[in-house]
């Protein structure tokens, strides 16, 4: 049993999903949240904040002394991944945390990807570090498109016929919770795709079926996305996304394995199940 866990990025999308499955077994937290954020990690007796700079590691060695286990996420197409993973991997070392997991990205090394080859550098660079890491690879959250879902508009700089395998981030955070704490992990990578192989076309259709009001899947044009939800990011950031967009358009983003299932001992929550949880 891995007693008190470090959970970086603990603000985040994935990181509150990771402590609440945590503390739901009864796992103590440390909620590692960057200087000055306004995010709030998920909120529970079990979970407390700590302030960690994954830029230059001010407060990692505190944050990390006395933890058993360390989950790993590094903020969404940051430039400096790999560096970050480098001062988590050695932080850990000098603290003997026996326990690593981090948080990569299914296909890793897909070369038309900056920021997929960053995620398998970082994965390589933890490895030599620390053998006995537990990689997780998963595919897009369906939580990703839940907003849109329900706003009615599903709108994406991409093929709205390109195949999706995306994953429930419950169930990445349920199986991140289980190979924190139990054995028989280490040294194992993980890809966790969903059950279901559907394009943003048919992901608009069924929640269209199941929320019983239209929804609509809209293709927009690249430039309407670099001129509205683009605009803001810099440029380094703003090109990884084109070129994830640019790969998703003439692949998607899919895969097949049954990891999850065999990870979670069930059948992996559908598109469909996920519809139905938030709206009850
Ligand atoms: N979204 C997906 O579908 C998906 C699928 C597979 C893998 N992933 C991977 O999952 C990871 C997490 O994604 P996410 O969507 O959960 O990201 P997120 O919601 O943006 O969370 C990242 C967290 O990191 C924090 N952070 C940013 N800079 C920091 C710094 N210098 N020091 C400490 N903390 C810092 C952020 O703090 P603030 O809240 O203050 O900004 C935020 O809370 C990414 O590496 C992504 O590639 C995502």
């Amino acid at each position: 049993m891995t007693a008190t866990v470090l959970v970086i990025g603990a603000a985040g999308k994935t990181g509150r999903a990771v402590t609440r499955a945590l503390v739901e077994r009864g796992v103590r937290v440390r909620a590692a949240v960057r200087p000055g954020s306004t995010s709030a990690p998920y909120a529970s007796e079990r979970a407390a904040p700590v302030t960690v700079d994954l830029e230059t590691g001010l407060g990692l060695d505190e944050a990390m002394a006395g933890a058993d286990g360390v989950y790993h996420l590094a903020p969404n197409v940051h430039p400096d991944e790999v560096g970050m993973a480098r001062r988590l991997a050695e932080s850990a070392s000098r603290a003997g945390v026996s326990r690593f997991v981090f948080h990569s990205v299914l296909h890793p090394h897909d070369s038309a990807m900056q920021h997929h080859l960053r995620k398998g550098e970082a994965e390589e660079l933890i490895r030599a570090q620390l053998p006995g890491v537990t990689v997780l690879r998963p595919a897009a959250y369906h939580q990703n498109v839940l907003g849109p879902a329900f706003e009615g508009q599903i709108r994406v700089p991409y093929s709205l016929d390109a195949p999706f395998t995306n994953v429930d981030l419950d169930d990445v955070a349920e199986v991140a919770a289980r190979v924190l704490t139990e054995d028989g992990h280490e040294g194992c990578a993980y890809d966790l795709v969903g059950p279901e192989r559907q394009s943003f076309r048919e992901l608009a259709e069924q929640a269209s079926r199941v929320l019983g009001r239209p929804v609509v899947a809209e293709r927009i044009s690249l430039q309407e996305w670099l001129a509205g939800p683009g605009s803001g990011l810099d440029d380094e950031r703003r090109a990884a996304l084109v070129a994830m967009f640019e790969a998703y358009d003439r692949d998607g983003f899919a895969d097949e394995s049954d990891d999850l299932a065999v990870l979670l001992g069930r059948r992996p929550t559908t598109w469909q199940d996920v519809l139905l949880r938030a709206t009850s």
